[in-house]
């Protein structure tokens, strides 16, 4: 087995009685771009924490190559009521950096996700969108292999859905990092992964290439959930 990709064995997650997430077997190859889609409840979030290691599976294994540095974006992101510089700047303040060096990366990473002008705002200021932009300059700031991200734009418009998609795009390319995103929008996934996860009440119902999953679904139950999308 290739040290460089994700595994997942025989996960199971449940919550009492009930399992919410059960995947025999997934292979996420290094530097691939995964989306992870599905109707709300359907396990997307429990598979993220699973792979970010926040939750440890009731059954089975998960192997992230030991060398990967992984940076994780939780559903619900906290953003300190600090200026929007020191949000971001404390992602890096242990990663040994000279000043100079940990400067750039903070103003950079603030301006790829369109955040310059607004560094000395403090977090209670934020909108959910703008909150959002924060944590993602955080993750943006680092050098990650693997970035797990879960709807990293669901509170954001369509320029700033775009906007911090071609960011991450640059990202993925320059890093060569592997991407997992979550998102309830077919159109997110047709835009920055290539490759479509659909999660199903806490199964994979179909994998594959992505505009094979797009364009010709084979599940039926993928294929009812791509037709509201289509509309
Ligand atoms: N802490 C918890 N306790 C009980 N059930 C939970 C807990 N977290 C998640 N669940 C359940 O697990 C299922 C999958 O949730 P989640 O992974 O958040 O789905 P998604 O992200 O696809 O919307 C849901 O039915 C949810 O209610
Ligand atoms: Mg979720």
């Amino acid at each position: 087995m290739s040290m460089q990709s994700v595994h997942i064995n025989n996960a199971v997650v449940r919550y009492g009685e009930d399992v919410v997430l059960d995947i025999p077997e997934l292979t996420l190859e290094a530097a691939g771009q995964y989306a992870v889609i599905g109707p709300n409840g359907a396990g997307k979030t429990t598979l993220l924490r699973i792979l970010a290691g926040t939750l440890e599976p009731s059954e089975g294994t998960v192997s992230v190559p030991q060398a990967w540095s992984v940076g994780y974006l939780p559903q619900h992101p906290f953003v300190f009521n600090l200026s929007v510089y020191r949000n971001v700047d404390m992602a890096v303040q242990d990663a040994g950096l000279s000043h100079s060096e940990r400067e750039k990366r903070v103003n950079e990473a603030l301006e790829i996700v369109g955040m310059s002008d607004l560094i000395s705002a403090r977090g209670t200021e934020l909108s959910g969108g703008q909150a959002q932009r924060v944590t993602l300059a955080r993750v943006f700031a680092q050098h990650h292999n693997l970035l797990l991200l879960d709807e990293p734009t669901s509170a954001m418009d369509i320029k700033g859905t775009i906007i911090v998609e071609d960011a991450l795009k640059r990202y993925l390319d320059q890093y060569q990092a592997t991407l997992v995103v979550c998102t309830h929008a077919p159109s997110q996934a047709q835009r920055i992964s290539n490759k479509i996860i659909v999660l199903e009440e806490g199964r994979i119902v179909e994998q594959g290439p992505t505009v094979d999953i797009l364009q010709n679904p084979q599940n039926e139950m993928v294929q009812e959930f791509l037709s509201y999308w289509r509309l």
